[in-house]
């Protein structure tokens, strides 16, 4: 095992990763986890820092990251905007120039995703993407990891999208186009997903036998699905549109009657925090098709696979 200082490549989006290194990245996401259940952990990433800027809260991102880059014998700063001069009006261009000189990787959550550009265009090293606005890919990473996991290749597969066209949305539309799967997103009346990305994703896809269609009841969307996700209806920087989310939304919760037209084996995913009640009912979320707590743990293994990845790690 050999390590050299930094691959330069970054992880903004799914366009940041071939469908190989997807599969690659899977492939030892599993022998950590494995190593991990046999309390061998590899320090990979001995004597390096991960910083990690945080404008938006975080439970599973941040514990996450900062036990992942423990556990191969790293370390993590937690960085809150607040408490940084990024905070205080400091520029970001000279915010990433600046850590650079301290850190060897950087994990961004923030709001408008130009600003996690920003960041990657200005650091000298990696950059990930840990939720913008509009991506969020290690979260699909660790959700797409867990299908796999628990029903093997997703390629061919149907999977529904239940509720806004958010930032979980556009990761698995991208997601879809690399990975060769049906996708199909059931959304209300001016929540859609991104019009631009769906159809560039969409021409895609056809090239790798995927598809992805967007409608507007979640019966079409779930009709014999392998998979069927759903997230919060309301995504954090939206509070201000709360009731009016609550009013549009109304018919998209994941309940046991739509559980019903997927397929028998289908599993239910969602990112977390959950809203039981609203975007999905507790008999579902705590029901035994439910994998929430699998891909919350696999949060963990595919992002140590995602920074032994970008710090050049050849496993
Ligand atoms: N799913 C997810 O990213 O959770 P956090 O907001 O707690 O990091
Ligand atoms: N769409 C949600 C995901 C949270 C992990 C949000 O952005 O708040």
């Amino acid at each position: 095992m050999t390590t050299r200082y930094s691959t330069n490549r970054d992880l903004l989006t799914f366009d940041d990763l071939s469908a190989a290194e997807i599969h690659r990245l899977f492939r030892r996401a599993a022998l950590l986890k494995q190593a991990r259940r046999e309390g061998r952990n590899d320090p990979t990433l001995k004597g390096r820092t991960l910083g990690m800027i945080f404008e938006k809260p975080s439970t599973r991102t941040r514990v996450s990251f900062e036990t992942g880059m423990f556990e191969l014998g790293g370390q993590a700063l937690f960085l809150s905007s607040q408490e940084i001069q990024l905070g205080r009006g400091e520029e970001l261009s000279d915010s990433a120039r600046v850590l650079s000189r301290y850190v060897d990787i950087i994990m961004v959550r923030t709001f408008a995703h130009q600003k996690v550009q920003t960041m990657a265009e200005y650091a000298s090293v990696p950059v990930i993407n840990g939720l913008s606005d509009d991506f969020h890919p290690c979260q699909v990473l660790a959700d797409l990891l867990t299908f796999e996991e628990h029903r093997g290749p997703i390629a061919g597969k149907k999977v529904a999208w239940i509720g806004d066209g958010n930032n979980m949305a556009n990761s698995w539309i991208q997601g879809a186009a690399k990975l060769g799967f049906d996708l199909v997103l059931a959304c209300p009346a001016g929540y859609e997903p991104h019009a631009e990305l769906l159809a560039h994703c969409q021409r895609e896809a056809i090239t790798g036998s995927g598809s992805i269609r967007v409608v507007r009841a979640p019966a079409d969307a779930a009709s014999d699905a392998d998979l069927i996700c759903t997230d919060t209806w309301t995504s954090m920087g939206q509070e201000a549109e709360q009731q009016r989310r609550q009013v549009a939304f109304a018919d998209y919760c994941v309940d046991a009657a739509l559980m019903r037209l997927a397929k028998p084996e289908a599993l239910f995913m969602h990112c977390l925090p959950a809203h039981r009640g609203e975007e999905v009912t507790a008999e579902v979320l705590d029901g035994p098709q439910s994998v929430i707590w699998d891909e919350a743990e696999n949060r963990l293994h595919i992002q140590k696979a995602i920074l032994e990845w970008l710090m050049g790690v050849d496993i």
